[in-house]
Parts: structure tokens; C-alpha cells; sequence
């Protein structure tokens, strides 16, 4: 600090005073620090609010894209349906008449902006006013693959045991003229169309249709009865349509309807609306098999364990007619259904002709599994060899589990 010395006149009081009120240059370089801190700090104070507003910016273009979604979301879902149908023709540019999967027919208008539509073609149309508003980009006919097995079977007639003369009599009847239809023609007659194999479950009706397709070559469509009839409610009818197309374009080929009395069953009423569904899905199997040649290389296989409750008209002349009895093996049956099922197993003092005797009124299905427990015997017991005391409780385990089977049929 500066001392002040005391003045001698007024001028120099004057001068001593201006002197006095004269900010020292320490104090202004104080003062000038404390300002440029304060600037860096309004500055810094500065480019984390730009920062954050930036942030906040884009948190809000976020908010705004879902908030927009949401609305289109909310639109969308506002709009009324649309029904799905088909074409059957086209009257003109502007005007068609379409069916219903309910089987309804109805004269429509078409919209506009729908362009070059064609019977057979998918639409959308809308509910109140029924006109067609959209052209559905619905692959019908291969929409069918995804609700069928489309395969190359590779069961051969050697891995069936017992079941001699109904190979034999399916060999005769699909096998043959599939394989030589100039035959059929030569002589005059017309070989069934397809076959109905009936019998209680694991005797090898599935199994018969697959060898029969191995054997012929024939692209095997599979297809379950009550899957059908469940799953695909309102478009049963057209998926048998569907499906008959599909095995005339990869013939030659056997369409196999496993649980057909799903479809075919005799039916009391026919007021339900689920009954009338059935209905007209088994009504558009009939007019299909009806529709193909004898002599076509396309058969149908089906196959059920209720024969008692199926409508005759499937198995009238000139559709299913050949029906095929397939019942459960007898001991020489089982005999060759257990050397099939033992081929690659590891055996030791094993007879299979008294194991047959033991396994009455078993299914091919249950000595299948009678042959795959014995082999779990052997390995629970550290064996890599299969005895026939393995076999004895296989039998006795498989026969309790059918036991057990029945009488829940029984009881519920
Ligand atoms: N005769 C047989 N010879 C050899 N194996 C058989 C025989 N019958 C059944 N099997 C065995 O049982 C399994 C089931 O048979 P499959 O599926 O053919 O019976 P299914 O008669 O079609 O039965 P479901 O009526 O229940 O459909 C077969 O994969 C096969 O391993
Ligand atoms: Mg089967």
C-alpha cells in the first residue's frame, strides 16, 4: 500500500486527493482477473446449456417420431377390416363377382386403383360397402406347402413287417398304375382312384403310404384330417382345392388325408356353423376326387381308425373304393415286425418267436417301443448287449402304459 503524505497547500491537497481516489493498478488487475474468470465460467456455463438443449433437441425429434408412430398406429387401427375373397369373374373393368369364404356370392364393384384382376385372384374387400378395394398379394397356391408335409418318403417296403397282402393289394392298386397305365388301358378297366386303409392306430397305415410312395417315386402330401377342419376354419375347402392343384402339378403324387373321419364323419345335423363347415370342406374332397382321371397320376391315400362313423359317400364307386382292412399283427406279424425293429440292435440269446408269442394283441407301434425300452434296459445297466429279461420288462412296461391308455378312454 501506498502512504500518503500530508499536503502542504491547497493545490497540493487538490493533487493529494486526486491521487488518493486513484484505484490502484493492483486492484484493477483484480478486478479484471475476477471478470475474465467470470466470463470463462459464463462461457462454460454457456456451452453446457447449448449442450443440454441440444440433448433435449433430439429427446424431442425422438418424442415426436413415436408420437407419430403411435398416431399412425392409431389410424390404422381405426380402419374397419377388410374381408378377404375371391375372384370367380370379372364382368367388365369395374365390376366382378366374388365369393365369400363362407361361400357367399356377391356382384361388386371394383375400386379405381385396382387394376387387371383375374378369377381365382385374391382380394380385399371392404365391409359395409363390399366393394373390392384391394388386390391381396396372397400367393394362394403356394400358400398351401405351409399346411401340408410335402416330401420324398424314404420307408421301403423291407421296413414293414406282417403286412404282406395288404402290400400286395396296395401295390396292385396304386403301385400299378402309376407305373403302367397303357396296362389299364389295353385290358379296359379303370383302376380306383385312391384307397382307404382302416384299422387301429400303430399298425402302419401311415407307414403303407409312405412305402407306396418311396416305391413309386411319387411326391407324398401329407395332410391330417382335423387339422383341416381346425385349423384353417373358412378356408378348409379351399386348401383341399389348393391341395389337389398342388399334386397334379408335381404328380406323380399321393395325396395321403390321415384321420379323415375328421372330414368324413357321418354327421346328425347340419345346422352348426362349424358342422357346415366340415360340411362343405368334405363336400369339396368329393368333387375333387371326382374330378381327376382314373387313370391320372394323382391317388389319394386315406387313412382312419373309426370306419364306423364314416359317410358312405367317400367310399362310394369311383372314389375311395378299395378299403383296406389293416388289423393288428398275429405272432408270425410280430415276429417280423420285431426282426425289422431289432436289425441294428445288439442281441444276446434273444428268441424273437417267443418274444412274439408273449406280446398279444401288440401294435407295430408298441413293439417298436417295446425294442427301444429293452435297449434302455441294457444301457442303465452299463450292457452294450440286449438280453431277453431287457425284453420281458420292455413288455411288461409297454403293456402297463397301454393298460393305462384304455382305461383313461374308458373312465376319461
Ligand atoms: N407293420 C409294421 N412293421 C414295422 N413297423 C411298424 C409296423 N406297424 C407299425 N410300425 C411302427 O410303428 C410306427 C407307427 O406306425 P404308423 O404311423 O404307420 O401307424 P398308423 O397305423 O398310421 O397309426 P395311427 O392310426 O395312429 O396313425 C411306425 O413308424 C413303425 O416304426
Ligand atoms: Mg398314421
Amino acid at each position: 500500500m501506498a502512504v500518503m503524505e500530508q499536503p502542504s497547500s491547497p493545490v497540493q491537497a487538490e493533487k493529494k486527493v486526486l491521487y488518493s481516489e486513484t484505484i490502484p493498478i493492483q486492484d484493477v488487475d483484480a478486478d479484471n482477473h475476477s471478470l475474465v474468470e467470470s466470463i470463462e465460467r459464463l462461457e462454460q456455463e454457456n456451452r453446457m446449456i447449448s449442450h443440454t438443449l441440444s440433448k433435449l433437441e433430439e429427446e424431442s425429434g425422438l418424442l415426436r417420431e413415436l408420437f407419430n408412430n403411435a398416431n399412425r398406429e392409431l389410424a390404422s387401427m381405426k380402419k374397419p377390416a377388410l374381408l378377404v375373397a375371391e375372384v370367380v369373374n370379372c364382368q367388365g373393368e369395374n365390376k366382378a363377382i366374388i365369393k365369400l369364404p363362407n361361400g357367399n356370392r356377391f356382384f361388386c364393384h371394383i375400386a379405381q386403383e385396382v387394376k387387371e384382376l383375374q378369377s381365382g385372384d385374391c382380394v380385399l374387400i371392404d365391409q359395409k360397402t363390399l366393394n373390392v378395394v384391394e388386390k391381396a398379394a396372397i400367393a394362394t397356391s403356394l400358400d398351401v406347402e405351409k399346411f401340408i408335409i410335402l416330401e420324398k418318403p424314404t420307408e421301403s417296403w423291407e421296413m414293414i413287417g406282417g403286412l404282406s397282402k395288404e402290400i400286395e393289394e396296395i401295390t396292385e392298386v396304386i403301385e400299378l398304375p402309376l407305373k403302367k397305365p397303357k396296362l389299364f388301358e389295353k385290358v379296359g378297366i379303370q383302376p380306383p382312384k385312391g384307397i382307404l386303409l382302416h384299422g387301429p392306430p400303430g399298425t402302419g397305415k401311415t407307414l403303407l403310404a409312405k412305402a407306396v410312395a418311396k416305391s413309386t417315386e411319387a411326391t407324398f402330401i401329407e395332410v391330417v384330417g382335423s387339422e383341416l377342419v381346425q385349423k384353417f376354419i373358412g378356408e378348409g375347402a379351399k386348401l383341399v382345392k389348393d391341395i389337389f392343384n398342388l399334386a397334379k402339378s408335381k404328380a406323380p403324387a399321393i395325396i395321403f388325408i390321415d384321420e379323415i373321419d375328421a372330414v368324413a364323419a357321418l354327421r346328425m345335423e347340419h345346422g352348426l356353423s362349424g358342422e357346415r363347415e366340415v360340411n362343405r370342406t368334405f363336400m369339396q374332397l368329393l368333387a375333387e376326387i371326382d374330378g381327376f382321371d382314373n387313370l391320372g397320376n394323382v391317388k389319394v391315400i386315406a387313412a382312419t381308425n373309426r370306419i364306423d362313423i364314416l359317410d358312405n359317400a367317400i367310399i362310394r364307386p369311383g372314389r375311395l373304393d378299395r378299403l383296406i382292412e389293416v388289423n393288428l399283427p398275429d405272432e408270425q406279424g410280430r415276429t417280423e415286425i420285431l426282426k425289422i425293429h431289432t436289425k441294428n440292435m445288439n442281441l444276446r440269446k434273444v428268441k424273437l418267436k417267443e418274444l412274439a408269442a408273449e406280446m398279444v394283441d401288440f401294435s407295430g407301434a408298441d413293439i417298436k417301443a417295446v425294442c427301444t425300452e429293452a435297449g434302455y434296459c441294457a444301457i442303465r445297466e452299463q450292457r452294450e448287449y440286449v438280453t431277453p429279461q431287457d425284453f420281458r420288462q420292455a413288455i411288461e412296461k409297454v403293456r402297463c402304459e397301454c393298460d393305462e391308455e384304455e382305461g383313461e378312454e374308458l373312465f376319461g
